[in-house]
């Protein structure tokens, strides 16, 4: 694949990975993506998954046509990106490793000692001359690992964004940008805004025509909505209004009146309802959702005088990438001692901006006449909660 006339893909698709990182679901794979910049100097933009080596080293050589390349360019050290340098060392030992202090910090700590025999260590905003291209170096620090640095080519106005505007999902598989990519950056990144945010300052400075991420596709046309998008989820801000209402139920009573919740809201005119079993469905859609729409109403069983344990564990997963800036409502039952709203609001002690609702529901067992009468009340509420209310 070629992104310019001197920048070429050599990255790989994977379909065997069962878990990203080890926890996520990736039911169309994985891209670990690299690049050659052919140029009077040859420079390789960071290696791939372990498995895929011999594929990626392939796919370079293939497009260096007998050449060796002088430079390998590390931008973070996340093994999916880096558990090749030693195989591509072993291939071509003169080139030079080129990364920041933090990097062959870690590479050292990865491979066991230090494998290189040549490296150029860069600080901040440092440039390599390649010849026709410049890159220069923008450390990246926490998107999404502490080590993390961005390239910026000027000549061909390319940004090698590292983990940043990254997707789920393997090249080979057409789909829609958002929603793979809003999985990941909530994910991934999501408890790292700030420094989204700090990144997105220096990229408004660059001209950038391509934006080449580590995963998922090559970034040509319409930036303008990718960025705006990363503004969008590193600021915190709901990128939609609607309701979504996250539930975990042990015999189906409290999915009921999470389901009679999301009737009435849509027969009233909510804008979006979203609804999702914690137990059955992918926690990192779920976190996702939360993140998406601007209300959230949390439906829990009471359960060893606590809640139940995907409630825990998916308030846990907001309250950690830092959760702010919404309105939540709760829905609890218990049919001898309900603590579950208690709980659960408890779990956002210490979330910025977060607005509870006044009205809650307390179920005990199962949906009677009250507990209907408190639904419609929570429906009424949070249906009356606009998007500039939320922002106050
Ligand atoms: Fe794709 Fe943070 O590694």
């Amino acid at each position: 694949m070629t992104i310019t006339n001197d920048i070429k893909y050599v990255g790989v698709n994977d379909h065997d990975v069962d878990l990203f990182e080890g926890q996520y679901d990736v039911p169309n794979g994985m891209a670990y993506n690299s690049y050659v910049i052919l140029d009077d100097k040859i420079a390789v933009m960071d290696t791939v998954e372990e498995g895929f080596g011999d594929e990626w080293l392939a796919n370079i050589a293939a497009v260096l046509e007998g050449k060796k390349p002088d430079y390998l360019v590390i931008s973070h050290m996340e093994p999916d990106h880096s558990a090749n340098i030693k195989s591509f060392l072993e291939v071509y030992p003169d080139a030079t490793v080129v990364g920041n202090a933090k990097i062959f910090t870690m590479m050292s700590q990865f491979f066991g000692g230090d494998i290189t025999a040549n490296k150029l260590t860069v600080s901040d905003k440092e440039t390599l001359c390649l010849g026709k291209h410049t890159l220069q170096f923008i450390f990246a620090a926490m998107v999404h690992w502490p080590e993390v640095m961005v390239s910026y080519d000027s000549t061909d106005k390319v940004l090698f964004s590292a983990d940043a505007f990254g997707k789920f999902g393997a090249l080979d598989v057409e789909e829609d940008w958002d929603c793979e990519a809003r999985r990941y950056y909530f994910g991934i990144v999501g408890k790292y805004g700030m420094m989204v945010q700090k990144l997105l300052k220096e990229v408004a400075t660059l001209d950038v025509a391509t934006v080449c991420p580590l995963h998922g596709p090559i970034l040509t046309e319409n930036l303008g909505h990718y960025i705006g998008q990363y503004d969008t989820w590193s600021s915190y801000r709901p990128e939609n209004e609607g309701v979504f209402i996250a539930y975990a139920s042990a015999h189906g009573n409290t999915k009921k009146a999470a389901q009679m919740l999301a009737a009435k809201l849509e027969a009233q005119g909510c804008p979006k309802v979203a609804i999702s079993d914690l137990a059955r469905e992918d926690m990192a859609e779920c976190v996702e959702d939360a993140f998406r729409y601007d209300r959230l109403v949390l439906a829990s069983i009471t359960y060893n005088a606590g809640i139940f344990p995907c409630m825990k564990t998916f308030i846990d997963a907001l309250t950690e990438r830092g959760y702010q800036n919404r309105k939540i409502g709760f829905i609890e039952n218990g049919s001898w001692a309900p603590m579950a709203k208690k709980i659960m609001q408890g779990m956002f002690e210490k979330s910025k901006d977060i607005t509870f609702c006044e009205e809650s529901v307390t179920i005990q067992s199962a949906v009677n006449a009250e507990a209907e009468a408190a639904i419609d009340r929570l429906a009424k509420e949070l249906l009356n909660t606009t998007a500039e209310q939320l922002e106050e």
